[in-house]
């Protein structure tokens, strides 16, 4: 365990099963990892003083995964007043948003974006190190479904990591997640709302993204394939975690 990398639930596999590295990086992504990202991240230290650091935001919502950060910079674009803390682990995911925030030759340079910070982690570590009620909202956009129940414990929506979200979401919050795999979606709900301890469902939706939804890569990809996607908010109990 490192001060970035707090123990996860008991049960629950301390690797990523995904991809860290896709195609080789070019040069100007190569810039952007090596001197953007390091301006950009959110230290472990930072973390563990949110909502604090981000001053005069009116609160502060995470997204885990985001791929390649069009869902990230929609929800910035929509909600200005709010401080975001985007997650993803592909390298090439987050050159994808890197290059839309940093412009070109400015990798050293260019202003830390206000109100977002990137945690190029796993974002489960994250969720440990925030103070309890840090966030107002948590996204989960087409989670990695791993349908196969041999790797169900690789799921990001998992019994055991409930409490660790529900610590990080104050009382009230959403918990917004979208998939278009059958299998992940009765295990979202299975999950989620089985125990009814930490969340109850605010609303649910298929096919037709709901209003105040913003698309994703994923998404489309989904639609073009013939999958319906379902949305779900679920809310934070004020059970005690
Ligand atoms: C299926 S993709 C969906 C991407 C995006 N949300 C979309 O809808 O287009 C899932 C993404 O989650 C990332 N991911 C998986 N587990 C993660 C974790 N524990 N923390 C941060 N990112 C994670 C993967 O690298 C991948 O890019």
């Amino acid at each position: 365990m490192t001060a970035d990398r707090p123990p996860l639930a008991e049960g629950v596999p301390d690797r990523l099963y995904g991809r860290r590295r896709g195609h080789p990086l070019r040069p100007r992504q190569e810039r952007l990892l090596s001197l953007a990202l390091p301006r950009i991240r959110l230290t472990a230290a930072e973390a563990a003083q949110a909502p604090a650091l981000f001053q005069g935001a009116k609160d502060l919502w995470l997204e885990a995964g985001f791929g390649g950060g069009e869902h990230t910079l929609a929800l910035r674009a929509a909600h200005p007043g709010i401080a975001l803390i985007a997650s993803e682990v592909f390298e090439n995911g987050l050159c994808s948003l890197l290059t839309r925030l940093v412009p070109e030759g400015e990798e050293a340079t260019a202003p830390v974006p206000e109100r977002l910070r990137l945690w190029p982690e796993d974002a489960r570590h994250l969720l440990g190190l925030l103070p309890a009620d840090a966030l107002g909202r948590l996204y989960l956009m087409f989670p990695d479904p791993w349908p196969k129940a041999r790797h169900a414990k690789r799921r990001f929506v998992q019994p055991a990591t409930l409490p660790a979200v529900a610590r990080a979401l104050r009382p009230g919050a959403e918990w917004r997640i979208a998939s278009d795999d059958p299998t992940y979606q009765a295990w979202v709900e299975e999950v989620l709302l089985s125990g009814q301890r930490f969340f109850t469902l605010a609303s649910e939706a298929r096919g037709a993204r709901p209003e105040g939804w913003f698309a994703t890569r994923y998404e489309a990809k989904a639609i073009r394939e013939g999958r319906t996607p379902r949305y779900w908010t679920f809310r934070r109990t004020d059970a005690p975690a």
